[in-house]
């Protein structure tokens, strides 16, 4: 039997996971015990019961393998009963969020940086998710801080490492390790939740779908599922091999850095359908023949056509959609008679409605949709569902949209982001507004009056936790908002998000591009916050 050996260590100070996990650069991650300090202090926080099973898989980039090896054995001198490991180190998040749920484990590990770049000077991460699939809360990264601030010691099994290459089972220690298809149950629940019939009879037809896995997770989750399971062509699926540093790309599916799919979609003889998803799979982003759909407009749509799809044929108990997310999905929740949750920014505050049962669909700006499938955002769930509406709507992307818009009226909507703005002339941006929101109230700009400037705070309606400072908002009469954040999940200095957003009831500005129809409040976002004298930028670096 290989013997557990305890290893003396010492705090990093810097192990404070964020909302989305630890994420620091690899070669912190490298440093010795800084992996294993921030694993030990998960274990000690959670105090798995003795024989727990544990879900252990990342997104594939730089570094995945070796941290897996190492949590392993980490894992079997800790008293894990079983570990179930994607095959190759591979679980997307929203499969891992699946596999933990289906399986009843007691929670999992998932190793990732989300959409930040990879490679051996790329970002690494490692989150930990709970029993009901869904990020740690709180409470527990707390914890989790406050125990690798005093760590002294970890424990770790004496082993050599486990062959992660096939399928099967082994034991490491008194530990059995079950190497999954990393695949499989996710794609079951897609098949159970939609219409696969309906949408192979679409693609059958004719209709030409172009998703880009960006050289990340979802790769092989779409060829299963798209190619194998949907019948789509070879070409409907590109850059599908996940690759250790993503091929140099910047896994984010945006309209910055997913260009090689926007200009397919936009170019000659291009495909009715694109769609992309991020580094672990968690994000999407949709896309029309010539036709961008925005993230808050894909969650408005999804819920004001869900019941065309068997897994919510039902209808929905609630919709939630985050702060900065645009209103347009509250619009859908009125007239559907359904709650609308608006909650701060970050997964986890969704996971607490979802297990009351008050919410079925959610989402946010950034890229994210899901539902109560699972307790992550999901990627290539988003896709299926478009499909399956398209499938029974028989229209395009662009109708589909333009008919709610006609329906709902419009909210344009648009994120302008400044990324790594050294942190002091950040704080003095946010500071700056601060100082202006004491004395804008009643103010006017042009045709737009302020009616009230707040930093969001949000009351849990489940556990009643409070949570504050989640973004400044500079709301005006007519329902326009502007609103401004520090990013909680960049790694290079600071990125200062400002979200606008006008509500036109009418048709009049659907024909205008949404930064035209959003020239005005752009320009009180630069009064206000004077992002370009403190900070020295005139331009945002991505806007979406
Ligand atoms: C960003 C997104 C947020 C998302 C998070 C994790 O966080 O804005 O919606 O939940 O990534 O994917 P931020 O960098 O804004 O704190
Ligand atoms: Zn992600």
């Amino acid at each position: 039997m290989p013997a557990v050996l305890t290893i003396a260590t010492q705090p990093y100070s810097d192990q404070k996971p964020g909302t989305s996990g630890l994420r620091k650069r690899v070669p912190i991650f490298k440093q010795p015990h800084y992996l294993e300090n921030f694993v030990q202090s998960i274990f000690d926080s959670i105090k798995p019961p003795q024989g727990s099973v544990l879900v252990l898989g990342g997104d594939g980039r730089y570094y995945n393998l070796n941290a897996i090896q190492v949590i392993l054995k980490m894992a079997a001198a800790n008293g894990f009963g079983r570990v179930l490991v994607g095959k190759g180190g591979i679980l997307s998040t929203p499969a891992a969020s699946c596999v933990i749920r289906k399986h009843g484990a007691y929670g999992g590990i998932i190793l990732s940086a989300s959409h930040n770049p990879g490679g051996m000077d790329g970002d690494f991460g490692i989150k930990y998710n709970a029993s009901n699939g869904g990020p740690a809360p709180e409470k527990l990264t707390d914890s989790i801080y406050e125990m690798s601030l005093n760590i002294s010691q970890y424990r770790i099994l004496d082993a050599p490492d486990i062959d992660l290459e096939k399928t099967d089972e082994v034991e490491l220690g008194e530990m059995k390790v079950s190497v999954i298809d990393p695949v499989a149950d996710y794609a079951d629940l897609m098949e159970s939740l939609f219409d696969f019939d309906a949408i192979r009879d679409l693609i059958r037809s004719g209709f030409r779908i172009k998703f880009d896995a960006m050289h990340a997770v979802t790769g092989p989750y779409a060829r299963e599922i798209l190619i194998n399971r949907l019948h789509a062509p070879e070409d409907s699926i590109m850059n599908a091999v996940p690759l250790p540093d993503f091929g140099k790309g910047h896994p984010d599916p945006n309209l910055t850095y997913a260009h090689e799919l926007v200009e397919i979609l936009y170019g000659e003889d291009a495909p009715n359908f694109g769609a992309a998803s991020d580094g672990d799979g968690d994000r999407n982003m949709i896309l029309g023949n010539r036709f961008f759909v925005t993230p808050s407009d894909s969650l408005a749509i999804l819920t004001a056509n869900a019941t065309l799809v068997p897994g919510y044929r039902k209808g929905l108990s609630g919709v939630a959609r985050s702060m900065p997310t645009s209103s347009a999905v509250d619009r859908v929740a009125k007239e559907l008679g359904i709650p609308c949750f608006e909650t701060p920014t970050g997964w986890k505050f969704f996971g607490n409605l979802m297990d009351a049962g008050k919410v079925t669909l959610c989402g946010e700006e950034s890229f994210g949709t899901g539902s109560s499938h699972i307790r992550e955002k999901d990627g290539l769930w988003a896709v299926l569902f478009w499909l399956n509406v398209i499938a029974s709507k028989k229209q395009s992307v662009e109708e589909i949209v333009r008919q709610h818009w006609s329906n709902f009226g419009r909210n344009v909507y648009s994120r302008h982001d400044y990324e790594a703005i050294p942190i002091d002339a950040a704080n003095s941006v946010m500071a700056h507004i601060r100082k202006e929101f004491e004395h804008l109230p009643g103010n006017t700009f042009g045709n737009y009056r302020v009616e009230h400037c707040d930093d969001f705070s949000y009351k849990d309606p489940v556990d009643e936790s409070l949570s504050t400072g989640q973004g400044l908002r500079l709301l005006f009469t007519d329902g326009s908002r502007i609103v401004f954040r520090l990013s909680g999940t960049g790694t290079e200095g600071s990125t200062l998000r400002i979200y606008l957003e006008v509500f036109d009831p009418a048709i009049e500005r659907h024909r205008l591009d949404a930064q035209e129809a959003l020239g005005d409040l752009i320009k009180i976002a630069g009064e206000v916050s004077q992002i370009a004298s403190l900070t020295g930028r005139n331009e945002p670096t991505v806007i979406t």
